[in-house]
């Protein structure tokens, strides 16, 4: 079992340390890691986000632990050099469509939300964002229009087997779960999305034992906040995912809580080939504090060994141990806490 661990940038390898601290203590046979260069770190060392060798090491692994990229010292390179490229660029060649972002609140968590706790209390959702098309992939450029205006554009498109794909991983998730799906899209004004919302209709007709609705996504942003027990599994196009689950982590109390999956189709000996990491970013605000929450990349690792590995009961081994360092009062900053990174993966690995 290889996992290939990129740290990155700012409080990426701060958050992933102790990660790699709870993988370690489980002390799994066969497990070994590898630690390669990516985003501006890679890009100072090698002068490119993501080197071969890194995407090369990515490839050959049955896992990726990824911390976070982006550097504001970078952010006025050509878009090709950015840090953010790299998560773009592994994503793309691993083929790792399908973003699984759960959301949660944990028990006796309530009150860390801006909700108000019974509101709180509800939210379980799993949001399965597509990570490889929509503007995000599309062409890009800046021109000049006609009267002489610099003028920037991006396409956005999606093909319907592209639709299909995620739309399948969404109702199996639903299936599993609670029966109940909710599709957002922009069909009201954008093509992309009437043919996303055509595509999971027709992908319906195959999962009778599931309730789909469609949403607009304006309306899924003020019902996340306003209903949140509404949602069970939200399925997304990239860019709207990566809005509502930044919306989502503040419901559950912080960003720095909120762990993903990204899966494609390549089978390892035990699971699923995915990358994890945490949904934030590399937080240059708090960098080299210590004031980053790690729980996020910890319950990334944790899905890891679900997902990749095929560990479930380690899974839930790591993540019962952080509901118990939650639960019983270690919070960092982000929540009003004082413990600082290295102090909450320690409370971690004391309660495995
Ligand atoms: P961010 O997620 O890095 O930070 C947003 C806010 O949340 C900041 O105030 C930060 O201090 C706080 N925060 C984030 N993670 C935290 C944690 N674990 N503990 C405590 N507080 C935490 O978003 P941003 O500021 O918009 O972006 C910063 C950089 O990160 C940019 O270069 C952006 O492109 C990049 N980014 C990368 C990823 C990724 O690597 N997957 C994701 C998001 C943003
Ligand atoms: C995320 C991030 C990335 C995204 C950026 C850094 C490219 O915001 O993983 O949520 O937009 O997907
Ligand atoms: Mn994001």
């Amino acid at each position: 079992m290889k996992i290939a661990v990129l740290p990155g940038d700012g409080i990426g390898p701060e958050v992933t340390r102790e990660a790699v601290r709870v993988l370690e203590a489980l002390d799994l046979p066969g497990l070994t890691l590898f630690s390669g260069d990516v985003g501006g770190v890679a890009y100072h060392a090698h002068g490119h986000p993501l080197p071969p060798e890194t995407l090369e090491m990515a490839r050959a692994a049955d896992a990726v632990l990824f911390g976070a990229v982006g550097d504001p010292a970078c952010d006025n390179l050509e878009r090709h050099l950015r840090p953010e490229q790299a998560v773009l660029g592994l994503r793309k060649e691993l083929d790792l469509f399908a973003n699984l972002r759960p959301a949660k609140v944990w028990p006796g968590m309530e009150s860390f939300s801006p909700l108000r706790a019974e509101g709180a209390g509800a939210i379980d959702c799993l949001f399965v964002r597509e990570l490889t098309g929509d503007v995000y992939f599309g062409e890009k450029g800046q021109r000049e229009t006609a009267a002489g205006d610099p003028e920037g554009w991006d396409l956005m498109s999606y093909s319907a087997p592209e639709v299909r794909r995620i739309a399948e991983i969404a109702f199996r998730a639903a299936a599993q779960g609670s029966g109940k799906l909710t599709s957002v899209d922009k069909a009201n004004v954008l093509e992309t999305s009437q043919l996303w919302r055509d595509t999971v209709n027709a992908v319906a007709g195959e999962h009778a034992q599931v309730t789909l609705d469609h949403m607009y996504v304006d309306n899924a942003a003020m019902q996340l906040a306003a209903n949140p027990a509404e949602f069970s599994v939200i399925l997304t196009g990239n860019l709207f995912g990566d809005i509502l689950s930044d919306l989502a982590s503040a419901l559950v109390g912080s960003i720095g809580l909120m762990p993903s999956a990204s899966l494609g189709e390549r089978q390892t000996e035990r699971g699923t080939f995915g990358l994890y990491e945490p949904i934030h970013g590399s937080a240059p605000d708090i960098v080299g504090q210590g004031k980053a929450n790690p729980m996020a990349a910890i319950l990334s690792a944790a899905m890891l060994l679900r997902h990749s590995l095929g560990r479930e009961d380690e899974a839930k081994r790591v993540e019962r141990a952080v509901e118990k360092a939650l639960t019983s009062g270690v919070l960092g900053f982000d929540l009003g806490g004082s413990a600082g990174t290295a102090e909450i993966g320690d409370a971690v690995l004391a309660r495995l």
